[in-house]
């Protein structure tokens, strides 16, 4: 039952994760997504769980196994996904957005499946709601971590979601890097919050999960004293 070999710095702690790609329905067969693999929001998942919390992990289509003692919300969409954070985010003290969700979502989407005709077509697309965002602007909110894939000036936009979306702290990944980031077994982040900021070089995303982890607990502690 106990776990003698690590410490629980975790004990007694309530910690959602969101993780993977999301799905947006185009038709009745097809759908707009992307290559997130979930592994980093696992890892974490896995490494908090390790640490004494009770994890709760809302999780897109991806193809991985559930960490022992995690309970796992599958959804498709953003939309999914926002409700199904929504509906169990009072009494979290974590909240950490590792899903790469759809910024849009198609407009209409169709009953029966779309018939190709022209040479070009449209897809209407419409904004979809900002999960992390919604979470971070509650009142009591929990401990708001998000993410940040960016391809270029990865710091300054980083930088600037964590001040857009009032959030705890940001771990920012550069996607463009070959073998990093989206799908891959390693990754390295920039971890920035308000007055301070931590590298975390190129390692698994198992390593990393549980330094960003440390970085949390911190911060927490930081913000009680
Ligand atoms: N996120 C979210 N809901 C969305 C979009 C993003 O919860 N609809 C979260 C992601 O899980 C991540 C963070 O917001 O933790 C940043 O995602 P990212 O795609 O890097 O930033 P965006 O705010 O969507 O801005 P952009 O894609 O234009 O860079
Ligand atoms: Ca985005």
């Amino acid at each position: 039952f106990f776990n003698d070999s690590q410490p629980q710095p975790l004990q007694g702690k309530k910690i959602m994760i969101t993780a993977g790609p999301t799905r947006e329905a185009i038709d009745p067969v097809r759908y707009l997504s992307n290559h997130s693999s979930g592994k980093m929001g696992y890892a974490i998942a896995h490494a908090a769980q390790a640490l004494g919390a009770n994890v709760t992990l809302v999780s897109g289509p991806v193809s991985l196994s559930t960490p022992d003692k995690v309970k796992r919300v599958d959804v498709n969409s953003a939309e999914d996904m926002l409700n199904a954070v929504m509906s169990d985010i009072d009494h979290q003290d974590i909240f950490i957005g590792c899903a790469a969700v759809a910024d849009y979502k198609v407009e209409q989407v169709a009953t029966d499946k779309i018939k190709k005709s022209a040479e070009h077509m449209q897809l209407r697309l419409a904004r979809n709601p900002d999960i992390l965002a919604t979470v971070a602007s509650l009142d009591n909110k929990p401990f708001t971590v998000g993410f940040a894939a960016e391809t270029s000036n990865v710091i300054e936009y980083a930088q600037g979601k964590l001040e857009r979306k009032n959030l705890d702290m940001i771990a920012a990944n550069d996607v463009a890097i070959q073998g990093q980031g989206f799908n891959a077994d390693n990754n390295a982040l920039h971890v920035l919050w308000s007055g301070g900021q931590h590298n975390l070089p190129t390692a698994t995303k198992t390593e990393l999960a549980r330094q960003l982890l440390q970085l949390i607990i911190e911060r927490m502690d930081n913000d009680e004293n």
